[in-house]
């Protein structure tokens, strides 16, 4: 998953040999490294993006390896920073630590010592995290900024949006429909230092491909019929917060190109004007389409892609997080509940035990929707499978075993009933037919003995 598949490693080294090394040490053990030959470039490269562990010289021209590790706590305390020296003394190893070095390792390198280093930090990360997981679990703190979730692959994804959020990167959300992707634009901005400023929405399917590049660079008198006065775009109105370009895998070609303006030189031009404006802004993007097979096939720059990609988050679909099904129901009955002035309670365990096992392909959406639909429907204080709509049960027997109830006993069609409800009702009618016999109903519908006196016990009909 993004960026959780490799660690991020910054080393921090005015000796351009020693970087070389370390830098070859470390691509070989499958970090994805950086390097910085200042304090000062490390910073500007942490300000771009974030890493995992910083592994830092003491001893630099300009800002020191402490200095920078007082800029860096200040800024995200999550990250780990190892220091590394030619002149060590016992004074620096515990002003090092007391200033929350992770580590000091003595020049010229042991790197036998640093591969056990680099193993007892990233053991240490991936326990500190499951850890923060488990104790959200215990405490029952399943809310994430409006998502409820449960699942272990939701709760990384949570403590990572909590990480990416400190950083201007650039971020890029995908999953398919539904899945909760502007939900997570939000948590990005709401946590961010930008949260004060505006975050603006931009929807890229809106509007046709020449009217969005207006929307979004604005445009000078003239620039086109019907363009009779200048007009701020989009990315002059989010100058200083955060620009959300939602479905940004619909974007044209020529829009594309200049959206990899923005990111890359930080202007824009309104759409007839040569004159650059300087723009300030984060980027979060998101899409449904899979922009990896898009890059594949031409229809979506290559370039672009890997710079949306550097803050990558991927929404798993709900049928793989199943477990967070039961939660989410909760939530939205309670919701529902109140806004529809409903006194629904409870969601059956015949129904809990459909929705397990659906494969939801509209996602937390269709779910949210399907119990909006079932509060509407029910009457009692419980949601029974009546209440659902059809698709729910198309690959059941119980569909089957209707389907060969005769036609001269069928209810003409009615749009709005579920099967359950209908078979319901066949049954009934088969008994009054049947003059209450329960051997000449089950014959009348098609059934087994023993499978009408389930049903009628299913449905309560005695
Ligand atoms: N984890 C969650 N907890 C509670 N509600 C959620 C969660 N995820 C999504 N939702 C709700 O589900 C609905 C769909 O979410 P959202 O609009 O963010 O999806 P999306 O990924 O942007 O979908 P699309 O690709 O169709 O635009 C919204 O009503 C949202 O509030
Ligand atoms: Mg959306």
């Amino acid at each position: 998953m993004g960026l959780h598949d490799r660690y991020r490693v910054l080393v921090v080294e005015d000796d351009p040999d020693i970087r070389r090394i370390l830098q070859l040490f470390l691509s070989e053990r499958d970090f994805a490294v950086t390097t910085a030959e200042s304090a000062t470039a490390a910073l500007d490269a942490l300000a771009a993006a974030p890493v995992d562990l910083i592994l830092s010289d003491v001893r630099m021209p300009g800002m020191s390896g402490i200095e920078l590790l007082h800029h860096i706590k200040g800024q995200d305390p999550d990250v780990q920073l190892v220091l590394m020296t030619a002149y060590s003394s016992v004074k620096d190893a515990v002003e090092a630590i007391q200033a929350g070095a992770t580590d000091y390792i003595e020049k010229p390198i042991d790197f036998r010592r640093l591969e056990r280093i680099l193993d007892v930090v990233f053991e240490r990360r991936r326990l500190r995290s499951e850890n923060k997981i488990l104790q959200q679990r215990l405490q029952g703190q399943v809310e994430f900024h409006g998502m409820i979730a449960r699942s272990q692959e939701m709760l990384e994804i949570f403590s990572f949006i909590e990480r990416l959020a400190r950083y201007p990167t650039t971020a890029l959300i995908t999953g398919e429909s539904g899945t909760g992707k502007e939900l997570v634009a939000r948590a990005l901005h709401d946590l961010s230092p930008l949260r004060e400023r505006p975050l603006v929405t931009c929807n890229c399917t809106t509007l046709a491909p020449t009217l969005l590049e207006s929307e979004l660079f604005g445009h000078v008198r003239g620039a086109f019929t019907g363009a009779d006065r200048d007009r701020k775009g989009l990315f002059e109105s989010a100058h200083g917060g955060s620009i959300f370009l939602d479905e940004i895998g619909e974007l044209s070609p020529a829009v594309q190109a200049k959206l990899l303006r923005v990111i890359e030189n930080r202007e824009i031009k309104r759409v007839g004007s040569p004159e650059a404006i300087r723009i300030d802004i984060r980027i979060i993007a998101a899409t449904n389409r899979d922009l990896d097979a898009m890059v594949e096939t031409g229809e979506f720059r290559e370039d672009l892609y890997y710079r949306l990609n550097v803050g990558a988050i991927t929404l798993p679909p709900l049928r793989r997080r199943i477990e967070d099904v039961d939660l989410l129901c909760d939530h939205f009955l309670a919701r529902l509940s109140r806004r529809l002035q409903k006194d629904v309670s409870e969601i059956s365990e015949p129904v809990l035990q459909v929705f397990r096992t659906y494969s939801w392909p509209g996602n937390i959406r269709e779910l949210l929707n399907v119990i909006e639909r079932a509060l509407i429907v029910a009457h009692g204080p419980v949601i029974l499978p009546e209440h659902l709509p059809v698709q729910f049960f198309s690959a059941a027997p119980e569909a089957a075993a209707l389907a060969a109830i005769p036609a001269s006993l069928a209810l003409a069609p009615d749009f709005d009933l579920t099967i359950q409800a209908a078979e319901r009702d066949q049954i009934r009618k088969a008994l009054e037919a049947a003059g209450g016999k329960r051997m000449e109903a089950a014959r009348l519908l098609g059934l087994s003995r023993r499978t009408l006196y389930r049903k009628l016990e299913k449905y309560g009909i005695s």
